[in-house]
């Protein structure tokens, strides 16, 4: 890793002037964006952002609302409503400025595996130090303004008087200087896996957010509320995404929305307060990033940025997964998870006993296992999932049943010893299976000997699942105790070196950086939706600006016949299926389908087998959300390049220069949909050309209604 190059202009603290009014600017490295910084009359602390001049966010509030003392001493019954109990202090307003720094970064860091080998981090900082005049309290806030947005965070300083304390709310506000258009999906405390809705700012409705797993979600009701990254464009074009970095002890945050000024919505805990800190403590940070163009925005690193270096001194442990599964044959409809099935009485004398009869739809059964570990081998692919090996899917989903899994105790057909041994012999190994069923007490208190059994049997990936409500009952997936659980599986998992991707967890803020066994997260609505009634075709050119923000997406691509055994379509073309292993950044990629669909067309197969899961660099070449991605990437060690484009509904054109390409002579094998292909109509149209190239070349491409391209450059 690069030296890191810290220059700090000034480490000295300036006093303010007492009663003064606070105000001056920043500007970022570049000079593209200047924050502004301001106290208004009642000693709130102002900050406003501007992009060549232009408004971004208009001067907005910062600060909290912590809970204070408690009332008086309360009967037992009288607690349930907790929030009745205690004095709310109001934390801002009447600052004063004791103290500011300013000091920046230009470095270059290198990610254990990324998009980019290297990554430059370049900011100017300024920190200020604020007094509550009512209270005494000490509150910091930290901005660093990149060239592509600002990063800024809280810090409570150690202090007398605050020590242990609890937010009733963090009450950041991002006042919008217009009614942009927004893509979004609803506030929800449990859920990310919906689609983007497209609409102004204005045009946000209230929701009502129970529907996914029936939580009765109090405090939503009513809300008008995302959930971010929230992604808009202006109307003079500027790209702009709010989110959060590296959320750690802390709440996940949603935004209220109210006409165009949008505030921070933490997720409450079960009692309904938005965090427990202890001073010195930090926040996650809060981030803007804004950009002239759609491409620039996809190639903006800031939110990984603003996370710290990686946390583990060994990371040789730490590879790129390509992965095939025993899944889609039961989330597609033509197997089971569980093992048992047709529970019927049957009564000898006096007595009904309960029978269960063997599930014969039960897919991971030894053999099947070593079909696909077969099929593994002869194609080159690292390892392969098994769900449904273990004990316990009988009656997991929808009974809030705390001793649910043991994560250790395969089914009777599920022959552990000799399954792991086959894989090894044939240079493959299996990644391991832990559905959850949201009982984090049930995995934790298994997670040690689950681990452990890994290690024994070599596995070296987990996949980790959240379905269904939490327990302890009452809280939300993305509260602050659910946050703290999975980065305790992800550390935990990094002391037995087993990297993690984890499914329903709560969204990534770069966190991938400082721990890079986190290898994929679902966290959106993924290829599991096109069994479950289908997705529509523009949800893939809206992801790479929202949720991959964060960190990669286990998005499972790669289905190769469309219709489903559930009766779903699935609403893409084979290109566009192939496309979205270089559209959707991961280091760890599925080929979702079934063996015999992959074994049927060997030729676009090969796409799968060939394309890369690390690079060297990536360029973006054309996007817009809601409508196109189209993305290049040089795969890191061969010099070899693979582009996928993925459209919405609409056909669309493009000539694609190959300047990117560099010296030389390449061959071009173009994957693309046939021209009569559709989504809909005729999915699994397509065709593979070949074709020499050099850099001086431009490509023409056509992508079918809901397809894609894929191509990949060989250099001669
Ligand atoms: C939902 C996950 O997203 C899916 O991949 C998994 O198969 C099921 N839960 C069962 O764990
Ligand atoms: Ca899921």
């Amino acid at each position: 890793m690069l030296k890191k190059l810290l220059i700090f202009l000034s480490l000295l603290t300036v006093p303010a002037v007492a009663q003064q009014r606070f105000s001056g600017t920043l500007s970022s490295p570049d000079g593209t964006l200047s924050l502004q910084l301001e106290q208004d009359d009642r000693g709130a602390l102002l900050y406003g952002l501007t992009i060549d001049s232009h408004p971004v966010v208009l001067p907005s509030q910062l600060g909290f609302v912590l809970r204070g003392k408690r009332t008086e001493p309360q009967y037992r019954f009288e607690r349930q409503n907790k929030a009745n109990l205690y004095d709310l202090t109001d934390l801002t307003d009447h600052f004063e400025v004791i103290g500011q720094q300013r000091g920046a970064d230009d470095s270059w860091w290198e990610p254990v595996w990324g998009e980019e080998s290297r990554i430059r981090c370049r900011y100017n900082e300024w920190t200020v130090h604020l007094r509550h005049r009512p209270t005494g309290y000490l509150l910091d806030v930290i901005f660093r303004l990149f060239d592509d947005g600002l990063g800024f965070r809280y810090a409570f300083p150690a202090q007398k008087d605050l020590t242990f304390f609890a937010l009733a709310d963090e009450c950041t506000q991002f006042r919008m200087a217009g009614d942009h258009t927004a893509w979004w999906i609803p506030v929800d405390f449990d859920s990310q896996e919906y689609e983007y809705h497209q609409t102004p700012l204005s045009g946000i409705p209230a929701v009502f957010a129970d529907r996914v797993h029936g939580h009765v979600d109090r405090p939503l009701q009513d809300v008008v509320g995302v959930q971010t990254a929230l992604l808009m464009k202006d109307a003079a074009g500027y790209y702009i995404t709010l989110h959060e970095a590296a959320l750690k002890d802390y709440a996940c945050m949603h935004l209220k929305v109210d006409g165009t000024t949008l505030t921070a919505f933490l997720t409450p805990d079960a009692e309904g307060w938005k965090g427990h800190l202890q001073a010195p403590s930090v926040t996650p940070w809060r981030t803007v990033q804004v950009t002239r163009s759609a491409t620039d925005l996809l190639q903006s690193r800031l939110v990984l940025n603003l996370n710290d270096p990686c946390a583990y001194e060994d990371v040789s442990w730490i590879h790129p997964v390509k992965y095939v599964g025993v899944w889609w044959e039961m989330i597609s409809g033509r197997g089971d998870w569980h093992y048992t099935n047709d529970f019927s009485t049957v009564t000898v004398g006096q007595t009904d006993y309960t029978r269960a009869t063997r599930n014969p739809r039960h897919s991971a059964h030894t053999e099947n296992v070593k079909k696909y570990i077969d099929f593994a081998a002869r194609h080159g692919f690292d390892a392969v999932l098994v769900e449904g090996w273990n004990q316990g899917w009988e009656d997991w989903d929808g009974n809030s049943k705390d001793f649910v899994y043991d994560f250790v105790t395969p089914y009777p057909d599920f022959d552990i010893d000799a399954v792991n041994a086959y894989a090894h012999e044939k240079g493959v190994s299996l990644v391991m299976h832990h559905e959850t069923a949201s009982s984090v007490r049930n995995y934790e208190r298994h997670m040690e000997a689950a681990y452990d059994l890994m290690n024994r049997y070599g596995y070296e990936t987990v996949k980790s699942g959240y379905c269904g409500d939490i327990i302890p009952r009452g809280d939300y997936h993305y509260s602050q105790f659910m946050v703290n659980h999975y980065l305790y599986a992800v550390t935990e998992a990094a002391r037995h070196h087993i990297m993690v991707n984890a499914h329903e967890a709560v969204r990534p803020t770069g966190l991938c950086r400082t721990y890079p066994n986190l290898i994929g997260n679902e966290s959106a609505k993924g290829t599991e939706y096109q069994a479950f009634g289908g997705i529509a075709p523009g949800h893939v050119t809206i992801l790479p600006f929202t949720r991959l923000n964060g960190g990669p997406m286990d998005y499972t691509p790669g289905i190769f016949k469309m219709d489903c055994a559930s009766g779903s379509h699935v609403n893409s073309t084979l290109a566009g299926q192939l496309a979205l292993y270089v559209t959707m950044y991961s280091p760890l990629q599925m080929a979702a389908d079934l063996p015999e669909h992959y074994e049927a067309r060997p030729d676009a197969f090969q796409w799968i087998k060939d394309v890369a899961l690390d690079w060297e660099e990536s360029r973006y070449l054309f996007a817009e959300p809601g409508d196109y991605v189209i993305v290049a990437r040089k795969a890191k060690g061969s010099g070899q390049w693979f582009l996928g484009g993925v459209t919405d509904g609409e056909r669309r054109s493009f000539s694609i220069p190959l300047d990117f390409l560099g010296k030389g002579r390449f061959e071009a094998t173009v994957y693309a949909d046939a021209p009569d292909a559709h989504y809909r109509y005729n999915a699994e149209a397509y065709r593979i050309e070949k074709k020499i190239v050099r850099a001086s070349d431009s490509l023409p491409v056509t992508l079918a209604e809901g397809g894609g391209v894929a191509i990949s450059f060989k250099k001669l």
